[in-house]
This record gives structure tokens, C-alpha cells and sequence, in this order.
């Protein structure tokens, strides 16, 4: 269980698709599950829109989720969303990056 923690999500929308069926991007998933176990998300993606609908998910299922920008590729911005993320949820617990994994170095500041 994650109940009160609170996870910061960066890259936690999903690609646009036109699939009728879209699959669900690592980030979005992970948001939710996260939430399903008792944890507030800050929902953050260099996709405002993209990061908007995942937290909207998480509220659709009664989950606490805070919207927020950052491009993992610029070092400020990652260390603007991680200050913005504490603020919003009271400090920090953990933190969750998936396309860091296809972008070395960067994840090293958050
Ligand atoms: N989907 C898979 O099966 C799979 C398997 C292994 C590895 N991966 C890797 O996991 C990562 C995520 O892929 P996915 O398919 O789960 O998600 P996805 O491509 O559906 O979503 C990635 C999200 O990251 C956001 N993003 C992209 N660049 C960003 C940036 N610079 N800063 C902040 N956000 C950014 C996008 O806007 C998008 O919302 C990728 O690195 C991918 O290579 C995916």
C-alpha cells in the first residue's frame, strides 16, 4: 500500500494516438496504480493537456492528483516540477520517470 505517500510522475500522460483503443503510456499506468493504492500523484509531462487527462483519471476514481509541466530534457525544469510537486502535495516521497529511460542524463537532477 501506498497510502499517504505522495509520487511525483513525470512523463505521465500518454503519446497522442488515433487508435479507437489506445494503449496506456508506462507513466499514465503507473499514476493510477499508484493512486488505486492510497498515494497522491502529481501528474507531470511536458504535455500539459496529456498529464491533465491522467489526473482527471485518477479524480474519476476518487483519486488525489495535481496537474503539473516539466521536460526532462532541461535541468530546471526538473528541478521547478520537483519544488512545484512538494508544494502541492506537502513534500515528496518518491519519484517516477519513464522516458528518462530514453533520455540519459537528465533524470540525474530530478
Ligand atoms: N510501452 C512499452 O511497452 C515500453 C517498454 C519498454 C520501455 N519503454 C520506454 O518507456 C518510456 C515511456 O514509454 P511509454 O510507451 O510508456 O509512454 P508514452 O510514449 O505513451 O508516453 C510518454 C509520455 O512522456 C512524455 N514525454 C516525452 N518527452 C518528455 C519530456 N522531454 N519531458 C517530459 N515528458 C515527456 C510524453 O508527452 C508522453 O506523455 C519510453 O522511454 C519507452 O521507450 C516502453
Amino acid at each position: 500500500m501506498l497510502t499517504g505517500r505522495r509520487i511525483l510522475v513525470v512523463g505521465a500522460g500518454t503519446r497522442p494516438s488515433d487508435d479507437p483503443d489506445p494503449p496506456v503510456g508506462n507513466g499514465r499506468a503507473i499514476a493510477i496504480a499508484a493512486a488505486r493504492e492510497g498515494a497522491r500523484v502529481a501528474c507531470a509531462d511536458v504535455d500539459e493537456d496529456a498529464a491533465g487527462r491522467t489526473a482527471a483519471m485518477v479524480a474519476a476514481e476518487g483519486g488525489d492528483a495535481c496537474v503539473a509541466v516539466a521536460d526532462v530534457t532541461d535541468p530546471e525544469s526538473c528541478d521547478r516540477v520537483v519544488t512545484q510537486a512538494a508544494e502541492r502535495l506537502g513534500g515528496l516521497d518518491g519519484a517516477v520517470c519513464p522516458p528518462c529511460a530514453e533520455i540519459p542524463g537528465y533524470c540525474v537532477t530530478m
